[in-house]
């Protein structure tokens, strides 16, 4: 995985650093990070983004659950003297209370969760904010899974996203549209025969939908995109970018 967030060649995990760079210049040029702002970085990967809006004079927590980005985020945190809180953990833990100007959420995290679940990281992120503080995230929309279309194939790796060494993967895709929900399910087998399945759920949603889900958990949108870079706004994108202000 923190191959892949490093990788330039795709954007499995991580956006490509001069898309990583457009979206920290956009929210600084429309105002919505400011120097001395506290952010929380969200499921902050490798520190792409908190290691930029650090340079950019905000004080900046990451949060992840990978231990293997977390380290890498520390190392060049020390390394460029940056002082970034860089936490190991999973993000429903979080009990901060009223402590962040801006909470960060890049690449649509909140759509690999159940509804049940998507609320419940709301109210968190709802609880760490100070008053009037806001919640900058992206949602994917059923245009960009329509558009990726359901795969169902199966290939040989050499070693890869899934494992290190030779291995096949079985990959198959199923749509629930009632739910505006897609699974993504991997089968991976390793050359000695050990088998294990890997599922990657995607609930997308709409305008409505996730402006509906922020209003039920004390949030009023103030700012919609098309992407983090600011495109404005039109039905019909990939993604939905929303700066969402507690009330
Ligand atoms: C698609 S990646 C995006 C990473 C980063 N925001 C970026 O755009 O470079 C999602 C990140 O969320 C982290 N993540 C997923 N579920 C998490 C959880 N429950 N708690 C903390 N981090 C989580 C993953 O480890 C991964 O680094």
């Amino acid at each position: 995985m923190l191959k892949a967030h490093l990788d330039q060649t795709h954007e499995g995990a991580s956006r490509k650093t001069a898309e990583i760079e457009k979206t920290v210049s956009h929210l600084t040029g429309s105002g919505f990070l400011k120097t001395g702002d506290r952010v929380l970085d969200l499921g902050c990967g490798p520190g792409l983004y908190s290691s930029r809006l650090f340079m950019e004079g905000m004080q900046v927590t990451g949060i992840d659950i990978s231990r293997r980005s977390i380290d890498y985020a520390r190392t060049q945190a020390e390394k460029e003297q940056h002082d970034i809180d860089y936490v190991c953990t999973d993000f429903f833990n979080i009990e901060y209370e009223e402590t962040f100007d801006v909470v960060l959420q890049v690449y649509g995290e909140i759509c690999t969760f159940s509804e049940e679940k998507s609320d419940l990281l709301l109210n968190l992120i709802h609880r760490s904010l100070n008053d009037e503080g806001i919640f900058i995230f992206e949602v994917s929309t059923r245009v960009l899974r329509m558009r990726e279309g359901l795969k169902n194939r199966w290939y040989v790796s050499e070693g890869g996203f899934w494992r290190p060494g030779r291995h096949l993967v079985l990959e198959e895709g199923f749509d629930y549209p009632e739910n505006e929900t897609w699974l993504n399910q991997y089968i991976v087998t390793d050359e000695d025969g050990t088998v294990r399945t890997y599922r990657l759920w995607l609930h997308d949603y709409s305008l409505e939908t996730i402006s509906l889900a922020l209003e039920q958990s004390g949030f009023e949108v103030e700012q919609v995109w098309n992407s983090l870079l600011g495109e404005p706004y039109r039905k019909g994108g990939d993604w939905i970018a929303i700066a969402a202000r507690k009330v």
